[in-house]
């Protein structure tokens, strides 16, 4: 796995594209929107007496995943402004936010158009739209949004000072990015220096891997059922190390402190 995480991070952009289609296409063949709709490895809260978040009996299932949304937006309001979600997967946290956060209008963009197109069949919403599209190249005019949205995505992209550069171009004045991703300590001492170059002024940072991890701890049994109801067995140690189960590398390296787990708010100066 670690050999394919490395490849992956190295190939072209079009490579990648080629490789999130196929596990796109794999993903959408096999699970349901009802049974999975996030991709991510989830947020919960580290004190017990933070108040719990009040969801529907739906959301319930991928909480965690949906926390880690609710955890990177928190900070700014969202309510009837117009945000774009780069990166968005299928669909889970442009409905959530959509739903309950109620934003004038939401684009979630993806450069998988499988995923664009179940998004847009699965997830009908008034305000929410899915369109296709490049991270590093985006199909938007200048100061159109009010925020940005991007949740572990940004890692892979082959030219990451294009994607901040788009981010501030597409930001209307005092918009905000609101960012969460894996970074080695080292990547994101160079992450939060280009942001700032950008024009882009951190307003809050902090590494959630505790918050991460735990998580992980508690969803580790759904995964594992998911994977194993639905996955071929010859594929079960991918997509146990794709979903971070607790007996993956990936794990370790969260829980060893090797990979750190960073959010930021950032604000277009
Ligand atoms: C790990 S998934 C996370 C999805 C979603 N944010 C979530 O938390 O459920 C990463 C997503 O980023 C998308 N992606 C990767 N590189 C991209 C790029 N250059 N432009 C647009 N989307 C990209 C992938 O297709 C994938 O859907």
């Amino acid at each position: 796995m670690r050999k394919i995480v490395t490849y992956y991070l190295s190939a072209s952009m079009s490579m990648k594209k080629i490789l999130w289609r196929i596990l796109h296409r794999a993903i959408i063949n096999r699970y349901k929107g009802s049974e999975l709709v996030f991709l991510n490895y989830g947020y919960e809260y580290l004190n017990p007496n933070d108040e719990s978040l009040k969801l529907k009996e739906i959301d319930e299932k991928e909480r965690y995943c949906l926390q880690l949304y609710h955890s990177t937006v928190a900070d700014v309001e969202l309510n009837n402004k117009d945000v774009l979600e780069v990166g968005c997967g299928r669909g889970g946290g442009a409905s959530y936010i959509a739903r309950y956060l109620k934003p004038k209008s939401y684009i979630g963009l993806d450069m998988s158009k499988e995923v664009i197109k179940f998004n847009n069949k699965y997830h009908k919403l008034p305000g929410l739209s899915f369109v296709t599209g490049n991270a590093q190249k985006l199909p938007f005019e200048d100061q159109s949004f009010d925020a940005i949205v991007n949740v572990e995505s940004s890692r892979s992209y082959n030219d990451m000072n294009a994607f901040i550069s788009e981010v501030h171009r597409v930001l209307r004045p005092n918009g905000y990015l609101l960012f969460t991703d894996i970074r080695t300590k080292e990547e994101n001492e160079l992450l939060r220096e280009r942001f700032q170059r950008a024009g882009l002024k951190v307003i809050k940072e902090v590494n959630i891997i505790q918050n991460v991890v735990k998580a992980l701890d508690l969803d580790s049994q759904r995964r594992y059922q998911l994977i194993k109801k639905k996955t071929p067995k010859i594929f079960h140690g991918f997509a146990e190390e794709f979903s971070s189960t607790k007996e993956s590398k990936r794990y370790e390296e969260f829980a060893d402190g090797t990979m750190i787990y960073i959010q930021y708010v950032l604000q277009k100066e």
